[in-house]
C-alpha cells in the first residue's frame, strides 16, 4: 500500500472506531470525487457555485481593487480552478499563483489547463492537506501582497473550533495581505435541504464514493446497496449534516478488521455550515483579521468576503 492509501486506512479505521462513527470529507476528492464534485457544482438545485461566480464576475473590479497590484494568490481547496479566473483576469499584474489541493492528480490536470490560458502567470500547484500545518513556497522576488483565496463555503466544511485555527493560521501566513473567502449564507431550510437532497442522485454518489474508494484503495467490503445518503439541515447548529447510513445490521471487512454496523447506524460524513455575515465577520475577527467589504447577491444567498490580514 502507497504512503496516500496507508493514511487513508488509518484515519479511516480511527473515524469508524469513533462513536458517533465519522470519516473526514477529505477524503471525497479522489479523481472519481473530483468529477462527481464538479457535476454537483452544475446541478440545478445547487445555487452556491454559480452564485458565488456570477458574484465574482459582477464584483472582480471592486475586489481586484482591495488586493492591489503584484498579488500572489494562494488557493485552498483549488479543485479544478474555474473560479480564480475571475480574479486573475480583473487583478492588475498578478505575480504568482498557488493552488492547494490534497487531490494530486486533478489539481496538475487544472494546474496544465490554467497555464495555457494565462501564459504569463507563474504557477505553482502545491499538493498539499491544508488542514495540517504546510508551508508555502517563499515569497517571490518584487512580488505584492499575499492574498488568500477561499471560496466554495468551505470554511463551513469545518467544525467551529477547525474554522477558528484554520483563519488563525491564514491571519498568520497573509500577513500584509488578506483572505478573500466564499460563505454560503442562512436561508431556508427548504432551500438548503434540496441543494444536499438533488433528484439525480449526484450527492448522494459523491457521498457513497468514500465506500467506492475504501473498497477499491484498502480492499474493503463495503456493500454499497447497504448504505444510503442521508442530509438534513440541523437549524440550531446552523449546518447541513451528511451521513451515511446502514440499512441493516451488517459487518465489513477493513484492513484486517470486522466492523460491526448496527441497523440504521450513521457514519457522519460531513458538515456544511451555514453563516450570517455578523457570523462569519465575528469568526475572522476573532482569529485577528481586520473587516473589508462583503459583496452577495441580490437574494442574498451567498457572500464574499474581504478580510484584510495586519501587517
Ligand atoms: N463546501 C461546499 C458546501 O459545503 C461544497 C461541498 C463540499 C459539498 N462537500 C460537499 C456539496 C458535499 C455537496 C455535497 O456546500
Amino acid at each position: 500500500m502507497d504512503d496516500e492509501a496507508s493514511s487513508f486506512g488509518r484515519e479511516l479505521l480511527a473515524g469508524l472506531a469513533r462513536r458517533p462513527r465519522s470519516i473526514s470529507p477529505k477524503f471525497f476528492y479522489d479523481v472519481a470525487g473530483s468529477r462527481l464534485f464538479d457535476a454537483i457544482c452544475e446541478l440545478p438545485e445547487y445555487y452556491p457555485t454559480r452564485t458565488e461566480l456570477s458574484i465574482l464576475a459582477e464584483r472582480a473590479g471592486e475586489i481586484a481593487q482591495q488586493i492591489g497590484p503584484h498579488a500572489e494568490i494562494i488557493e485552498f481547496g483549488a479543485g479544478s480552478l474555474h473560479k480564480v479566473r475571475f480574479l486573475l483576469d480583473a487583478l492588475k499584474a498578478p505575480r504568482r499563483f498557488v493552488p492547494i489541493d490534497i487531490s494530486g492528480e486533478h489539481l496538475a490536470q487544472a494546474a496544465q489547463a490554467l497555464r495555457a490560458d494565462y501564459p504569463g502567470l507563474d504557477v505553482q500547484p502545491l499538493v498539499a492537506d491544508y488542514t495540517k500545518p504546510f508551508s508555502l513556497p517563499r515569497e517571490a522576488e518584487g512580488s505584492g501582497p499575499r492574498v488568500g483565496f477561499f471560496p466554495g463555503s468551505t470554511l463551513g466544511n469545518f467544525s467551529p473550533d477547525e474554522a477558528l485555527a484554520f483563519l488563525q493560521g491564514a491571519a498568520r501566513a497573509l500577513r500584509g495581505g488578506g483572505l478573500l473567502i466564499g460563505v454560503d449564507l442562512v436561508k431556508d431550510p427548504a432551500m438548503l435541504h434540496a441543494a444536499y437532497n438533488d433528484a439525480r442522485g449526484v450527492t448522494a454518489r459523491f457521498n457513497l464514493n468514500l465506500l467506492v474508494r475504501a473498497n477499491a484503495e484498502l480492499g474493503a467490503d463495503f456493500d454499497l446497496a447497504g448504505f444510503s445518503h442521508s442530509a438534513f439541515y440541523n437549524a440550531p447548529h446552523q449546518r447541513i449534516e451528511m451521513h451515511l447510513v446502514s440499512r441493516a445490521a451488517q459487518t465489513v471487512n477493513l484492513l484486517g478488521q470486522s466492523l460491526h454496523f448496527a441497523e440504521a447506524e450513521a457514519i457522519h460524513t460531513e458538515y456544511s455550515h451555514k453563516f450570517t455575515v455578523e457570523g462569519l465577520r465575528t469568526l475572522a475577527a476573532r482569529a485577528g483579521f481586520g473587516i473589508g467589504p462583503v459583496w452577495t447577491d441580490r437574494e442574498r444567498l451567498f457572500s464574499v468576503h474581504w478580510l484584510p490580514a495586519a501587517q
